[in-house]
């Protein structure tokens, strides 16, 4: 979603804002801006559109002798993606200047407050409410300690002066009027802040949206995402919701926001490498990131499997469950959705499996002791911290399973198993969905074994399982080249497409249902998956000679009955892609064979992602920024 960077140090300010601007564009945005303090003015400048827009707009100015400066890549909320509504927002009076992730819910009544104050807006934000917000509160702290008159906007140059001076009170004052701000504030909000009333720091808090500093040396960065500062510093410090953190060039301080005082924190140091945040030599992250699974499948591999049994020391303090209900959205829930499979006949444990928003938003009853599997790349959809809270809230534990280092959802939940597939940067997620599954094939075994089972029950066995998994990275490295091709061939003949259907059945629906999600984000064909067996019961009446069918099958005990569901389509003139095992047998128009594995979801997964890769990039659409989509939906 939206993307903050804040810098403070030594170095020009403006190159290294716009540099990590630009390692935030993968979270989707649709206008941006940034502020800077250059001879102690407040500068700000703002575009729609691409970061290119603003660097344009940026070249016409002087910014060189800024240190301090912030940045937004703005996902429009509140108001049209035009530049008035663009982030930065500055008070009125000029007395600072805020960029702001998150919603402020109560903004409409702030704003009428304000406005019988006489403030006016600009924009159709709450984020200028929040600037207005804490410009009131500072004016009022001003004429507090200085007596009537000594506004901000009555005596900007005074106070800039003053604050020159002694710069202690100021930023004392700063600090309460910031302060005093969120407390009224209701809703969610990452926001950061600059003043030329306290030229050398930036103020920056949290509350239900992500928020870290980077920690340098001689210089701090405040960002809403690690890639943003990587290149400087790997050292993190994440904020908790209600903290505020100042930040200058040689120091910062985290404090509570209820109570003030500091709070110490740890510094985290982030294993990622920048090669990981780069293309690394490929058109497009999303291409790279679907190239890369076999190292991916590696990682997320490596110590997990030892001596045949497998390890998983997180959930050391976590009892087998009676019962699981998997929460998450898009991937991360087709994920789940498919592991319920693995759950059920390896650790013969009955779950369920929920959309995060569909959740948090009935009276779900839940048994004693239901584990909640909490299923997000980012950690930080909103809707799944939300049913997240909620459980917890119950009193139930609740696992997550996670790639995103530190993330809300990490800290939040009881344990965490990390997927340690790497920044995934390409909007749509691939190699992330990969490293969920095999984490929750693992997991699946790992419970039959802390139960002893046997696998008389699973169409699967442990060892098959394993073996199969430590096999996979060699085999998928050596099939990935051969997909694309076909994946390629496949794009350019069914470009022609308005709709598909993806079918599958058993272990394959929840890959149709990833299939269909992919091809809709990336090229915007309108895509609909269906279990295989629906398909007689409605959507077929949509079959015709222009509406073609992808079906997804393995060589297992469904496959006679998808292979009776292909001849239905195909009575109907429907055209199909077969995306099979080789010992299925069966005719369609495009046949796509997948070598015979035990795991071959874990082949069809990648194809599915090239095929939709393919055809987007054939039909010349942005792959790794899709239109109205963000990387973390932040929002509900
Ligand atoms: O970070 P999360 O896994 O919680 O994100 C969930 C969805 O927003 C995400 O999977 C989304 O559906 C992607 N665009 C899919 O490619």
């Amino acid at each position: 979603m939206c993307g903050i960077i804040g810098y403070c140090g030594r170095r020009p300010a403006v190159p290294l804002v716009i540099e990590g601007l630009s390692r935030l564009e993968y979270r989707g945005y649709d206008s941006s801006g940034i502020a800077y303090l250059q001879a102690r003015r407040l500068e700000l400048v703002r575009a729609e559109g691409k970061l290119a827009m603003l660097e344009n707009k940026l070249a016409e100015r002087s910014s060189s002798l800024a240190t301090i400066g912030i940045g937004h890549t703005r996902w429009a909320t509140h108001g049209l993606p035009v530049e008035r509504n663009a982030h930065p927002h500055r008070s009125q009076n000029d007395a600072l200047a805020i960029v702001h992730n998150g919603i402020i819910e109560n903004y409409q009544e702030l704003k009428d407050v304000l406005s019988s104050e006489g403030y006016v807006f600009s924009s159709d934000t709450d984020t200028e409410v929040l600037a207005n917000l804490i410009s009131f509160e500072l004016d009022s702290l001003l004429v507090e300690r200085f007596g009537q008159g000594a506004e901000f906007s009555k005596k900007v140059e005074e106070y800039i002066e003053k604050s020159n001076q002694n710069s202690s009170i100021f930023i004392e004052i700063m600090e309460e009027a910031f302060s005093n701000a969120l407390k009224k504030a209701h809703g969610a909000y990452a926001v950061v802040l600059l003043s030329p009333m306290i030229p050398q720091n930036i103020f920056a808090a949290r509350l239900a949206a992500p928020l870290l500093l980077g920690i340098g040396v001689g210089e701090f960065f405040v960002a809403s995402d690690v890639p943003a500062f990587l290149p400087y510093t790997k050292d993190v410090v994440f904020l908790e919701d209600k903290e505020i953190a100042i930040l200058s060039d040689s120091s910062y301080e985290v404090k509570s926001l209820e109570t003030g005082h500091v709070v110490k924190k740890e510094i985290h140091h982030i294993p990622w490498d920048i090669q990981g945040a780069a293309k690394d030599g490929h058109k497009h992250f999303m291409l790279k990131e679907i190239m890369e699974q076999p190292k991916v499948l590696r990682d997320c591999l490596a110590g997990r499997v030892q001596d045949g049994k497998i390890v998983l020391p997180e959930l050391d303090g976590i009892a087998v469950p009676t019962r699981i209900r998997i929460l998450a959205c898009g991937t991360s829930y087709n994920a789940g959705l498919w592991s319920q499979h693995y759950l059920e006949s390896l650790a013969q444990i009955p779950v369920t499996v929920e959309i995060a928003s569909e959740f948090r938003y009935r009276k779900p009853l839940l048994s004693t002791g239901e584990l909640i599997l909490v299923i997000s790349q980012s950690g930080e959809t909103a809707d799944t911290l939300g049913a997240l809270r909620l459980c917890k809230e119950r009193g139930h534990t609740v696992l997550g399973l996670c790639n995103v280092l530190g993330s809300s959802l990490a800290r939040e939940a009881d344990a965490t198993l990390y997927t340690q597939a790497g920044p995934e940067i390409s909007v749509a997620s691939t190699k992330a969905m990969l490293s969920q599954m095999v984490l929750l094939l693992l997991l699946s075994s790992y419970w039959g074994q802390r139960k002893n089972l046997y696998d008389d029950n699973a169409v699967k066995t442990r060892e098959t399982i394993l073996q199969g998994l430590i096999s996979l990275p060699a085999v998928l490295d050596d099939l990935l080249p051969a997909l694309r091709k076909k994946a390629n061939e496949l794009a350019r003949k069914y470009a022609f497409a308005h709709s598909f259907f993806y079918l599958g059945r058993g272990l394959a629906y929840a890959l149709a249902l990833e299939g269909a999600l992919k091809l809709k984000e990336l090229s915007y064909i309108h895509a609909e998956a269906y279990a295989s067996g629906e398909m007689k019961h409605g959507p077929i009446a949509l079959i015709e000679p222009d509406f073609p069918t992808f079906v997804v099958a393995f060589d297992d005990e469904h496959f006679p009955k998808v292979r009776s569901g292909i001849l239905e389509v195909q009575s109907r003139q429907g055209k199909v892609i077969a995306l099979v095992q080789e010992n299925c047998h069966v005719e369609c128009e495009d046949m796509w064979y997948l070598p015979e594995t035990s795991l071959p979801e874990f082949l069809a997964l990648p194809a599915m992602q090239l095929f939709s890769y393919e055809m987007a990039d054939y039909l010349g659409k942005d792959v790794d920024q899709p239109r109205n989509l963000a990387k973390s939906v932040t929002v509900e």
